[in-house]
């Protein structure tokens, strides 16, 4: 094949990649051997449900629903079993899958407590982890410092775990639950942290003494106990979301183009917070 124009040289380049994609994302013919183990006991955990019926030998595991593997290794680096109503434990045959990137079981009826294994210490290659939508209850442990975390609109009890202090996130996601206590070992002017949803628990830190994280973008901490002031700093920041409303914050809102974005919504129900959009200082 004569590659001399441009154009047929981006167009094989890109036939490359399409096929090249395509064999990841079937992860070929391979399929671990013990993964593929693995992955039945968790279908059986699962009260072996007919939405995995397709999970049988017939088929080579990767090409499961819901499974992606590592083309070359046929390791398992994604599992996900999201909105099928299924009410167990989480599996305890996920931690087996040592190679996961990725797992996401959300919106379930998944109970009991947040396996210790879903953290990088057992899935040490594992940065997204989402089970919001779920009924699980207890601490969140300390081993779950997961880069991409979601535990969303669970039954979540208890402070954060002190390892979160020293944890690179990305994106976390904690709202709807009953956590109390510190968050803001979260906050730090070095931390990668982009997101962090905290809406309706019950923390209780001090706002006034975090440093804003460079990429930090979305911030929602809205109804819980939080006291002190905003820091001066959110002025100057592009938010996307940001929403602080009922908590105990006190003094004058940073004047900025983009915490003008946002209406009075955002800033109301807390104890003395004043300056545009709520009425002026007094
Ligand atoms: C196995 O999975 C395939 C593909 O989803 C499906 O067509 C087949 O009926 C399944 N076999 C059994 C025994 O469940
Ligand atoms: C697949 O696994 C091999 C060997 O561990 C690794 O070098 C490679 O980066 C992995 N591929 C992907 C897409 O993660
Ligand atoms: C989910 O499962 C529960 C029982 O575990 C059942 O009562 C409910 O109707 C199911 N919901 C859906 C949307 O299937
Ligand atoms: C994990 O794999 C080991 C070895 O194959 C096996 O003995 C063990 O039962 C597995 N654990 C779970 C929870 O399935």
């Amino acid at each position: 094949m004569e590659l001399t124009r441009p154009h047929d040289s981006v167009a094989m380049l890109l036939a490359v990649l399409v096929v090249s994609a395509a064999v990841a994302r079937s992860g070929g013919a391979l399929c671990d051997k013990s993964d593929k183990a693995a992955l039945l006991a968790v279908k059986s955990a699962l009260g072996n449900p007919p939405a995995l019926s397709g999970w049988n030998s017939t088929v080579a595991c990767c090409s499961w629903e819901g499974i992606s593997c590592n083309a070359t290794t046929g390791r398992v680096t994604e599992l996900t079993v999201f909105a099928l109503n299924l009410s167990a434990p989480v599996p305890a045959a996920i931690a087996n899958l040592t190679a996961l990137q990725s797992v996401n079981l959300a919106y379930n009826q998944l109970y009991g407590s947040i396996p210790a294994f879903l953290g990088p210490r057992a899935l040490p290659d594992l940065t997204f982890l989402r089970l919001d939508g779920n009924r699980l209850t207890g601490a969140i442990p300390p081993t779950a410092t997961v880069f991409d975390l979601s535990l969303v609109g669970n039954l979540l009890t208890g402070p954060l775990p002190a390892t979160f202090g020293g944890a690179s996130f990305g994106d976390v996601d904690l709202a709807d639950n009953q956590l109390t206590g510190d968050a803001s070992m979260l906050f730090g002017a070095k931390k990668q942290l982009n997101a962090l949803h905290l809406s309706r628990n019950r923390f209780r830190f001090d706002l006034g003494g975090v440093e804003l994280p460079e990429a930090m973008d979305i911030l929602e901490i809205d109804h819980n106990l939080v006291y002190g002031s905003i820091p001066a700093a959110a002025a100057a920041r592009k938010w996307l979301a940001f929403d602080v409303s009922y908590n105990q914050l006190c003094g004058p809102i940073p004047q900025g183009r983009y915490t003008h974005r946002f209406g009075a919504k955002h800033f109301a129900g807390n104890k003395c917070l004043c300056d545009r959009p709520l009425p002026p200082c007094t």
